[in-house]
This record gives structure tokens, C-alpha cells and sequence, in this order.
């Protein structure tokens, strides 16, 4: 028998559906912020096994979930290759921006798995501590999301640079997608071999691109990372998230070749059964806000949410990450919730 989470990926409707949650650790539970207190700064934190091995399984103590996502973050990729990444208190990530294609010369892929030895020590440490249902998840961010924190330098509120950069210079723009593809695939790949059985593709920001450029930028590189993981390891599961994309939602599902698509709390669940579910397992999408409301108010949008996927493969998540003001308690309401669903 397969882990619930591996089942539904490989295309079972389970009468249960499996649940994990998109940022289960982090700054609303207690136990991370003390564990978070014991290191000098965030990427230390990612970077020291024994911290994020136990930053990992926090949310599976509490609420046994059936994936365990590896404390990390995207932006390990661009610190990897030699950018400069910080985490700014109350600011969030602060890059070097790139400011012009020479830029790109100063990265380097060499090197860039052993960089990121930790994060793989991290994942074989936790491979230890799970119970034989719970599926060890890695993930990593997509080229387009990473680009656009690598030319922004964090953030931002338009996208202007990142943008016209790739609109107004795409042979420099797909240089830097292409060495990201590269990062991106040997660090999935070493992923799974420490242990990952399902990854997940983080293109948080692939809904400000419009419809030519989508395809250029998140669907091309993610089938091209999808075809490099599958050949290096055929029994990856892979999960997409191409965050608020609308009906793009369709062709990414289609034609990446992912075995589980993750959709943002704006997809209408009967459109996802109809256009997306012959291609993927379903994954979602509970609205974060509703998991803070808590109450009867969000289980019965959990029910809805159950009720409308769950005839075909559905693994139970939010929308998007969990806000850190979360009560630790509405996610233990939730999870019960979704264990205790029938019809
Ligand atoms: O889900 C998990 O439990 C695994 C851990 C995880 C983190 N980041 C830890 C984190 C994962 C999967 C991520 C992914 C990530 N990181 C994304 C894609 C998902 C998404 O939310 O769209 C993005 C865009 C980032 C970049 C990032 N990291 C930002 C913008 C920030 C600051 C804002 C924030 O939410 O705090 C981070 C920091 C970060 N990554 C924290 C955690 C727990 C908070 C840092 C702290 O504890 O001080």
C-alpha cells in the first residue's frame, strides 16, 4: 500500500482525501519561533540541518499530515549561485538586483548542489522520523517566480523591471531562465535522492504574466524541469502551483507534464473538475483568511471543498501559504475536519 499522498498523486480517488498544508511550518506555531530564535539569521536556519529537521516536523507532531515539506525556502537558488539573498525583519527577502544581462556572467551553477548539501542532509534526516504514511515532500521555486525576485530584488508592487527586461530583451531573459532551469533540475533531482518522494514547483507570481509570455516563461521552462527530473528519477511525483493564473491553469496543467496541479483559492472547483482533473490530481484550495476565521464558517468551506473534487484525485490544501497569525488550533479543526469527511 502506497502513502495516502503518493496514491492520490499517481491518480486514486481516495474516500478520504490526504492533507498538507503550503507554509505548515513557520511563524504560527510557537515551537518555530523558538526553534526560528536559535539561529543567527533565516538562510542560517535553512542551511543548519538539525534546525530545519525540526522545523519540518513541528506541524507533523501536531497534526500528523500526510506530507511533510522540507523546511526551506525558493530563495536558495539564488544565493546558491552567488547572489546576494538576505532576510530583513518585518521586510521580507533583500537581493543585489541584477541590473543589466552582464549580471548574469557573475552567477555560477557549479557548485550549486554543494552549496546545498544541507537542505539534502535535512531531507535524509527526516526520512527517519516519519511514520510509514507520510510522504517526504521537496520543492523548489519556478525560474519565472525566482527571476523575478533575482531582477526586483525582492518584492515588488508592478513587476516593471522584471517585466521589461523580458519583453524588451528576451535573448538575455531566456539566458537567465535557462540557468535557473538548470539549477531548478539538479536541485530537485538531489532532492529525491536524499529521500523527497513528491516535489512541488512554486510559481508564486506566474499570474502577472499575460498569455503569450505565460508560456514562455512558466509553462516552457517547469515541462522542460518536469522532463529532467522524470528522466533522472521516473518515480518523482511532481506538483505544480501556478499561482493565480486563471484559465491558464488549463494549458499548464496539460502540457507540463505534472502529476498534481495545486490551484489558488480563485479556481472554481467545478472548472477544475471539468478542465483540469483528466490531466492531474487536484490540490487545494481552501482560501488561507478562511483557515485564521476558523470556525463553522470554514469547515463548511472545507466541506464544499471536498464535496465537488473528491470523485476524482484531490489532495486537501489551502489556496496559498498559511498566514502567520493562524490560530495552531483552527489547523487541528481543519485537519480533523477533513478526516472526518463523508458525504
Ligand atoms: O511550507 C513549508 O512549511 C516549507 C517552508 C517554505 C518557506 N518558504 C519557509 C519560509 C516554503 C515552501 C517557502 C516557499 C516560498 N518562499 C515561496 C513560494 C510560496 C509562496 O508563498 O508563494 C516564496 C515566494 C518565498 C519567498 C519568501 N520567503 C518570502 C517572500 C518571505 C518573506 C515573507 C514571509 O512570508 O515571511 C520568505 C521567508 C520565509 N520562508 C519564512 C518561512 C517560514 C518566514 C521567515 C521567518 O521565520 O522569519
Amino acid at each position: 500500500m502506497d502513502k495516502p499522498l503518493i496514491e492520490a498523486l499517481k491518480g486514486e480517488a481516495l474516500d478520504i482525501p490526504p492533507v498538507w498544508l503550503m507554509r505548515q511550518a513557520g511563524r504560527y506555531l510557537p515551537e518555530y519561533r523558538e526553534t526560528r530564535a536559535k539561529a543567527p539569521d533565516f538562510l542560517n536556519f535553512c542551511y543548519t540541518p538539525e534546525l530545519a529537521i525540526e522545523a519540518t516536523l513541528q506541524p507533523i507532531r501536531r497534526f500528523a499530515m500526510d506530507g511533510a515539506i522540507i523546511f526551506s525556502d525558493i530563495l536558495v537558488i539564488p544565493d546558491a549561485l552567488g547572489q546576494v539573498v538576505k532576510f530583513v525583519e518585518g521586510k521580507g527577502p533583500v537581493l543585489d538586483p541584477l541590473e543589466t544581462p552582464d549580471a548574469i556572467g557573475g552567477l555560477h551553477l557549479e557548485g550549486v548542489t554543494a552549496k546545498l548539501a544541507p537542505v539534502y542532509e535535512a531531507l535524509a534526516g527526516v526520512k527517519g522520523e516519519l511514520s510509514p504514511t507520510t510522504a517526504l515532500i521537496g520543492f523548489a521555486g519556478a525560474p519565472w517566480t525566482i527571476a523575478t525576485y533575482m531582477i526586483e530584488g525582492g518584492s515588488s508592487r508592478d513587476f516593471a523591471r522584471v517585466k521589461s527586461w523580458a519583453y524588451d530583451d528576451p535573448v538575455s531573459f531566456q539566458r537567465l531562465i535557462d540557468l535557473l532551469v538548470t539549477a531548478i533540475s539538479d536541485h530537485l533531482i538531489a532532492q529525491v535522492k536524499a529521500g523527497a518522494e513528491v516535489l512541488q514547483i512554486f510559481d508564486s507570481w506566474a499570474g502577472i504574466l499575460p498569455d503569450k509570455a505565460f508560456w514562455e516563461w512558466s509553462i516552457k521552462p517547469i515541462k522542460t524541469i518536469v522532463e529532467r527530473v522524470k528522466e533522472a528519477c521516473p518515480e518523482a511525483l511532481i506538483i505544480g502551483f501556478p499561482n493565480r493564473s486563471g484559465i491558464l491553469y488549463q494549458p499548464f496543467t496539460r502540457e507540463t507534464g505534472i502529476d498534481g496541479v495545486s490551484m489558488d483559492a480563485t479556481v472554481p472547483a467545478d472548472w477544475a473538475v471539468r478542465a483540469l482533473q483528466d490531466y492531474a490530481t487536484l490540490q487545494g484550495n481552501l482560501d488561507p483568511v478562511m483557515l485564521l476565521t476558523g470556525g463553522k464558517v470554514m469547515q463548511d468551506a472545507a466541506r464544499a471543498i471536498c464535496d465537488r473534487l473528491k470523485e476524482g484525485p484531490f489532495i486537501f490544501n489551502l489556496g496559498h501559504g498559511v498566514l502567520p497569525q493562524t490560530p495552531p488550533d483552527n489547523v487541528a479543526r481543519l485537519v480533523e475536519c477533513v478526516r472526518d469527511y463523508k458525504e
